[in-house]
């Protein structure tokens, strides 16, 4: 098994360029799925993800071909092979339930294995279910898979009034995908404002598509006949900027972060601000520095533009060594603090009380072996591991190559002693 091995303490200081948005990318792949023509995608990151969502789309009959550079793609879907999502690949990513609203809408059909639980929480998919409902499809759940059909007599999707009882990222793109070839005109209240939700309406706008209001929690979609293909590049990836922003306030460093875009993540910036991390933005970079005492901040988890939930972990993880306490509460996921423990085997001191933890800042912290539950926990662990003196093994590195593109590699021109080892 592999394990990433860091000698800590040392403060980075460096460039580190910004790759494209995961998040972003998922639902963008999918859209490949919307139309016949040629679609391509620039600017993906080279993930696990990334090529989980590949294997599925290649499986439902898209053709696939790597252009000049590994992060450019060509999708082209000239025939359906399969409506099927199956359970081995939505167990592994459960984005790969966005195929469920461009299956039903172009194809007519879709059978979606429901992706079940996970380590952040329960995690349903009810919402999107709903959403496809009001445009007219009929669900069936049976045998572990969502069955969804546009019934017959009605020919293909047709447009409707979605409020979702709460804001969800994945259900608002899936509606919004689906609603973009419907019969008539769909209207998305409460929906998601993330900057993936903008970056999905651009791109389908450049297809064809009529929508407004994407980035705003009311979208209007004027249904049209069908799309064409594009050549597109991914957003920016905000949480991989905003980890490695922490990167250099945790080590007490300097960092560049390089084609990004600060305005992505303005509750993250302004929570270090807050904090005495020195940081200019401008159009495509960031500069972190930090020449005073880092203190305890509180932050709260909510939907875009609030502090995104992706970074409440690494948010943990620096708040451990400030002066002072914090109070962190999590309010989008219910499991979310998968993480403290490993944390606290670092020595740091967190307390939770339900959705919330204490933090207590301390100097007092040294590496150790610790484990990765999810995505954005073991990118804490590396955090901290970076921080703090002493060798921290960290097991379960699968995690970190579904959504850090060359981790090791950015971090270690920085200045970082860290090493993908075997271990037994
Ligand atoms: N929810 C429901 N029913 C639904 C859908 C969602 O109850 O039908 C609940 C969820 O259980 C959760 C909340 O609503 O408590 C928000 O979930 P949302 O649907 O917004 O999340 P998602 O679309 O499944 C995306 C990101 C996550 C990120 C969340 C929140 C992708 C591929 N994933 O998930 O990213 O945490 O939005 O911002 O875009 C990550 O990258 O590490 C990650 C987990």
């Amino acid at each position: 098994m592999q394990a990433i091995q860091i000698h800590g303490g040392t403060p980075l200081n460096g460039i580190i360029p910004i790759s494209g948005s995961k998040n972003a990318a998922l639902p963008l792949m999918t859209l490949c799925l919307l139309t016949n023509e040629r679609f391509v995608l620039r600017n993906v990151p080279d993930l696990a993800d990334i090529n989980t969502m590949k294997s599925l789309l290649e499986q439902h009959g898209a053709s696939i071909k790597t252009l000049e550079d590994k992060n450019s793609y060509e999708l082209k879907v000239e025939n359906l092979i399969s409506s099927e999502a199956p359970y081995d690949l939505v167990r592994k990513m459960r984005a790969s339930v966005l195929v469920l609203g461009p299956l039903l809408a172009k194809y007519g059909k879709a059978k979606v294995s429901l992706p079940g639980g996970c380590a952040i929480g329960t995690r349903p998919i009810d919402f999107h279910l709903k959403a496809l409902e009001t445009l007219g499809a009929e669900i069936n759940l049976k045998s572990g898979y969502v069955e969804a059909k546009v019934p017959k007599h009605q020919g293909r999707l047709r447009g409707g009034h979605i409020v979702f009882p709460s804001i969800t990222v994945g259900g608002t793109e899936n509606a919004m995908m689906a609603a973009s070839i419907a019969k008539g005109n769909t209207i998305i209240e409460n929906a998601a404002r993330e900057p993936e939700i903008l970056d999905l309406a651009n791109c389908l706008n450049l297809m064809g598509a009529k929508i407004s209001g994407a980035g705003s929690s009311v979208i209007r979609i004027e249904g049209v006949e069908g799309l064409s293909g594009v050549n597109y590049s991914v957003l920016p990836d905000r949480i991989e900027t905003g980890t490695y922003a922490i990167a250099a306030a945790i080590t007490r460093g300097n960092l560049k972060l390089i084609n990004t875009d600060p305005n992505l993540l303005e509750a993250v910036i302004t929570a270090l601000r807050i904090s005495g991390v020195d940081i200019e933005v401008s159009d495509r970079s960031i500069d972190i520095s930090t020449s005073r005492k880092i203190k305890g901040v509180d932050i709260q988890t909510e939907p875009y533009p609030g502090f995104p939930t992706d970074m409440q972990a690494q948010w943990m993880a620096l708040m451990a060594t400030a002066d002072g306490a914090a109070m962190l509460t999590e309010t989008i996921f219910e499991n979310r603090f998968m993480h403290v423990p490993e944390l606290v085997r670092f020595g740091a001191n967190i307390n939770v009380h339900g959705k919330s933890a204490i933090i207590r800042g301390s100097r007092d912290l040294s590496g150790a072996p610790v484990m990765a539950t999810d995505l954005r926990a073991s990118v804490s662990l590396v955090l901290l591991g970076l921080a703090t003196h002493g060798t921290t093994i960290i097991n379960r590195v699968y995690h970190l190559d579904r959504g850090y593109e060359g981790l090791e590699k950015k971090l270690e021109s920085c200045g970082a002693s860290i090493e993908r080892i075997s271990i037994k």
